[in-house]
């Protein structure tokens, strides 16, 4: 069969899942594209570093940038994370030098999802990221496939695992959020800058790759009214829970006779409904669509392997020929919000 031959960049936890899958599923995802997917080399900042996956066979690579444009890949596997940096010159070298790429990077798309969206597109590779929102949970899909048919009214959801957890750890145990806080970087569940989780930060990127797609609007981070949990009392979460509320860092981006507002912060959702019984580091999105109504996506949103899930859907993607557009529809036709929310009174 035809081989599709990577480099990946990133070792780390999705890195990682992703070579493990790669080495243990290889007849399966063989079976399923009709392509041999093979690993040709690998990049990381510690080479020495024993990482619980064979990485024999592979190359090495200490530059991304260096390995994104080898002549033995097809597909760039950028797994490093970081808006800037090393993560946004090895994709821009990728799709440079013709290769097709596949990323994890919500960060990175929040913020130039546009300009490499049309770098791209002009140059006739994929660019695809379906990791980015929600981990495992296959959003990005649904969206651009399986709705492909509706126009969408309104996106919304839990997108972040940290703060859910966070929140429902402050209503079941009664503890402060400072409490928690605590406990949930001891147990390693916030992002090395945890600004990016309580600050409601990584959801809004999500949030905002979300909305682009839904509703053929340019990227626009920084169009969301934002607020993370930071503020969040364990007196609010006692107050919530006296009136048959849970509080919830809600993601809702949605078209309004004033234009696109998007908004990620901290609501009162009913206790009984799907989004008020979504526990710990778990994460949910609903779609409505005006033909199929309302859809409820429910997942792990990290972790090793839903994310790797995740990275594979779009490795099999591009081995069975899917190219693009990037965000649904072409980049140069995409709109520039108009912001709801900076026009209110
Ligand atoms: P990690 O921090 O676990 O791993 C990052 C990897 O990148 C490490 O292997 C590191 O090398 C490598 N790296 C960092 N800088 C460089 C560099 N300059 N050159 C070469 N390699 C470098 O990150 P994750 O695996 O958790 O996340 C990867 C991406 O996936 C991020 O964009 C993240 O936002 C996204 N993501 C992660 C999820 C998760 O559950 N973890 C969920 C959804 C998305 P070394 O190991 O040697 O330090
Ligand atoms: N920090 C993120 C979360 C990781 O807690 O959801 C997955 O994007």
């Amino acid at each position: 069969s035809q081989p599709l031959r990577l480099g990946i960049a990133g070792l780390g936890t999705v890195g990682v899942g992703v070579v493990r899958i790669l080495r243990q599923q290889a007849a399966l995802l063989t079976a399923r594209t009709g392509a041999k997917l093979t690993i040709s080399a690998v990049s990381a900042r510690s080479k020495g570093r024993d990482r619980g996956v064979s990485l024999s066979g592979y190359a090495w690579e200490d530059d991304p940038v260096v390995l994104a444009k080898r002549d033995d890949v097809d597909v760039y596997v950028e797994l490093m994370g970081g808006e800037d940096g090393p993560a946004k010159a090895s994709v821009e070298a990728a799709i440079a030098a013709g290769k097709h790429v596949v990323t994890a990077n919500k960060a990175m798309l929040a913020l130039h999802g546009q300009a490499l969206a049309e770098a791209a597109e002009a140059t006739g590779v994929a660019l695809r990221y379906e990791a980015a929102v929600a981990g495992g949970i296959p959003v990005i899909k649904s969206l651009m496939e399986g709705l492909a048919g509706n126009e969408i009214t309104r996106v919304m959801g839990v997108m972040n695992g940290s703060c859910n957890y966070i929140l429902t750890r402050m209503e079941s145990s009664g503890k402060t959020y400072q409490d928690i806080f605590a406990e949930a970087d001891g147990l390693g569940y916030l992002e090395a800058d945890p600004q990016l989780d309580v600050g409601g930060i990584d959801a809004a990127h999500k949030l905002a790759i979300l909305s682009s797609i839904a509703f053929g609007t340019r990227v626009d981070f920084d169009g969301i009214q934002l607020e993370g949990i930071e503020r969040v009392s364990i007196d609010d979460i006692r107050a919530a829970a006296d009136m048959g509320y849970k509080i919830k860092l809600l993601g809702v981006t949605e078209k309004t006779g004033r234009g696109l507002e998007q908004r990620m912060q901290p609501c009162l959702v009913p206790d009984t409904s799907p989004l008020g019984q979504l526990e710990g580091g778990t994460n949910m999105v609903v779609i409505e669509g005006d033909a199929v109504g309302q859809i409820v996506l429910r997942g792990a949103g990290a972790g090793e392997g839903p994310t790797a899930s995740a990275v594979l859907a779009d490795i099999c993607d591009i081995a069975r020929g899917v190219r693009g557009p990037v965000f649904g529809q072409p980049a140069s036709t995409l709109e520039t919000s108009t912001r709801a929310s900076s026009q209110r009174p």
